[in-house]
């Protein structure tokens, strides 16, 4: 299977936020942008393997800022490592400035998905290769990102986590 980079997995899904899919402050709700990231991350890993896809785990999100009701929301996701049948899709969430038009940062988060036959059973998918420097910084962060969520789902035993250990040597 030839590698692919991460521009071919990038997916961006823009959209309102509309009264029905706010919390009491009147701001986004945290589960309708979750379904919104899980959508963005489900089509670039289907890209990246060209396979049926599902949502293995939700690694890491961070509601760093809220997102009131009207907002333009910009959801990208891309590829940011390739293992044997799983993907590390990394989700960046952006809002659109009403007056002026610029894109702040609101929202990030990392989804593991894994491609599957008609069967559910897990499928080899593509490499992946980074290009540019932030591509490359969450390609190698990528693996402790994997063993700890393997740790922490009893799928792998602390002592073999590698990558995860060294962080702490
Ligand atoms: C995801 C799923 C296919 C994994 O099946 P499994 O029996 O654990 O299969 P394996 O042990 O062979 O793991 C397959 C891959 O998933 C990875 N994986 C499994 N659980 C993981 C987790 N919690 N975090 C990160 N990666 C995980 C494994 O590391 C492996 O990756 P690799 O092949 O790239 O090395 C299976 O658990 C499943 O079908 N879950 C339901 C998915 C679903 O319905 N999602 C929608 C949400 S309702």
């Amino acid at each position: 299977m030839q590698a692919k980079n991460p521009k071919d997995s990038r997916t961006i899904l823009t959209d309102l936020v509309l009264p029905s899919e706010t919390n009491p402050l009147n701001n986004l709700f945290g589960g309708e942008l979750l379904a919104r990231m899980d959508r963005a991350a489900s089509i670039a890993a289907r890209r990246h393997s060209r396979r049926i896809v599902v949502t293995a785990s939700v690694n890491h999100v961070a509601f760093n800022k809220a997102i009131p009701l009207g907002s333009v929301v910009t959801v990208e996701a891309a590829v940011s490592r390739a293992f044997k049948s799983s993907m590390e899709i990394f989700i960046d969430v952006w809002v659109e400035d009403r007056e002026s038009g610029k894109r702040s940062r609101a929202n990030e988060a990392i989804y593991t998905f894994v491609a599957v036959d008609e069967t559910g059973t897990p499928v080899s998918v593509p490499e992946l290769t980074p290009e540019t420097k932030l591509e490359t910084e969450r390609y190698e962060a990528a693996l402790r990102r994997k063993q700890l969520s393997l740790v922490l789902a009893g799928k792998m035993k602390p002592k073999d986590a590698t990558e995860l250990k060294a962080l702490f040597e």
